[in-house]
């Protein structure tokens, strides 16, 4: 395969490409990625000098590089998008450019090329909230409920992708995936920004009484089910990815990190909650009993595993860091 990834430089595309590398030495990957602020291109120091992966910077709303690129491609992998619901929250319009118009605008493009295929990298914030207390679970037939401005841009986008399915019966694939966790991580987000804060002898600040819950997927485990999909899923189908356990409080989660880090419950320091604050859990027996898909990681192996990476990868995430917390004072600010 030749195959064109989106996003390759942040957090998910970064775990990809060396995956499928590794896994996959005959294949050859292009990188497009806009190096906004959540990539880090340190992400893949290890894969820069190898002959069958190229990066290229730009933005997948441009046209012209996009055109360019799909003309030399078979398959492309879409994970480029803004990321983060917080940010969403403060100023959506940039959701709205990149994660719809910039997912139109690869669509159009790989249309116009006949690309073979296009894996489509969504998520189960689309399909809205499960109610506390239920124990419900997103599926592939649960109607679309997007709560965020970050949601709602992915639902655009996944509808996007179905229309192009149904009209032009269009070669693309969808995950709908879970909370990834995992190295290269970025520290805005509640695992990495939890072990980073640790490191640094800070508190780890949990939203509201840290009850809403997430489903927690190994990022490895993401990049197999994407493996999966690209190799035996079937074209028009789209599949959700989850965790072994099933929805995980955040407060619960949080113990488990400072189990693993030999800290006590005084290091929670509770926050003023996000505003309609999500909860999720997915149902992954589709792509379990059609392509036979399941975790490898649970939960516990998994966050060890990643508390030992983030302690050896300190300098990965200094400057990182740093504008995460400079962006969540602004907000506390406003708020
Ligand atoms: P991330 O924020 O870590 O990385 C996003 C990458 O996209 C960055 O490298 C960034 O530079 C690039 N990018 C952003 N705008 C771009 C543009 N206009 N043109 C080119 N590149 C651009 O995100 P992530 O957590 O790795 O998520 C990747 C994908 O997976 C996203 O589509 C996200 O919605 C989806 N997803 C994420 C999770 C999760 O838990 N992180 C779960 C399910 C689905
Ligand atoms: O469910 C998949 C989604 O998971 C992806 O589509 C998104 O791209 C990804 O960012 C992630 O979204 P979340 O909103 O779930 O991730 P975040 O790490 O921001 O928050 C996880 C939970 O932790 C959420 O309930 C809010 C809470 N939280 C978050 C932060 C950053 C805290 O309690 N404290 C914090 O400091």
């Amino acid at each position: 395969m030749k195959i064109l990834v989106t996003g390759g430089s942040g957090f998910i595309g970064s775990n990809f490409i060396r995956y499928w590398l590794t896994n996959h030495p005959e294949d050859s990957i292009i990188n497009l990625d806009k190096l906004t602020y959540a990539a880090n291109t340190k992400n893949l120091f290890d894969v820069e000098n190898n002959p069958n992966y190229r990066f290229v910077l730009g933005d997948i709303l441009d046209e012209k590089i996009v055109d360019e690129l799909m003309s030399q491609i078979d398959t492309v992998v879409h994970f480029a998008a803004e990321s983060h619901v917080d940010r969403s929250i403060d100023d959506p319009s940039l959701f709205v450019k990149t994660n719809v118009l910039g997912t139109y605008t690869l669509l159009s493009s790989a249309l116009k090329h006949q690309i073979k295929r296009f894996h489509h990298i969504s998520t189960d914030e689309v399909f809205g909230s499960i109610p506390f207390g239920s124990d419900a679970q997103f599926n592939e037939v649960t109607p679309y409920d997007p709560s965020s401005p970050y949601s709602a841009s992915k639902a655009s986008a996944d509808h996007f992708v179905r229309a192009f399915i149904k009209t032009y019966k269009f070669p693309a694939t969808i995950t709908n995936c879970s909370n990834n966790y995992g190295p290269y991580h970025h520290p805005e987000k509640l695992i990495p920004r939890s072990i980073s804060n640790i490191l640094d002898g800070k508190k780890i600040p949990v939203y509201g009484q840290g009850l809403n819950f997430r489903d927690w997927l190994h990022v490895e485990d993401h990049c197999r089910a994407i493996e999966v999909v690209l190799l035996k899923g079937k074209i028009g189908e789209t599949y959700c990815v989850g965790g072994l356990k099933g929805g995980t409080a955040n407060i619960d989660l949080v113990k488990m990190l400072l189990k693993v880090m030999g800290k006590d419950e005084s290091w929670i320091e509770y926050v003023a909650d996000r505003p309609a604050h999500d909860n999720y859990s997915v149902d992954w027996s589709k792509i379990n009993r059609e392509l036979g898909w399941e975790p490898k990681y649970d939960l516990e192996s998994g966050l060890k595993a990643t508390v030992e990476w983030y302690t050896n990868h300190q300098d990965w995430y200094k400057e990182t860091k740093k504008e995460a917390e400079e962006f969540y004072i602004k907000l506390n600010k406003k708020n």
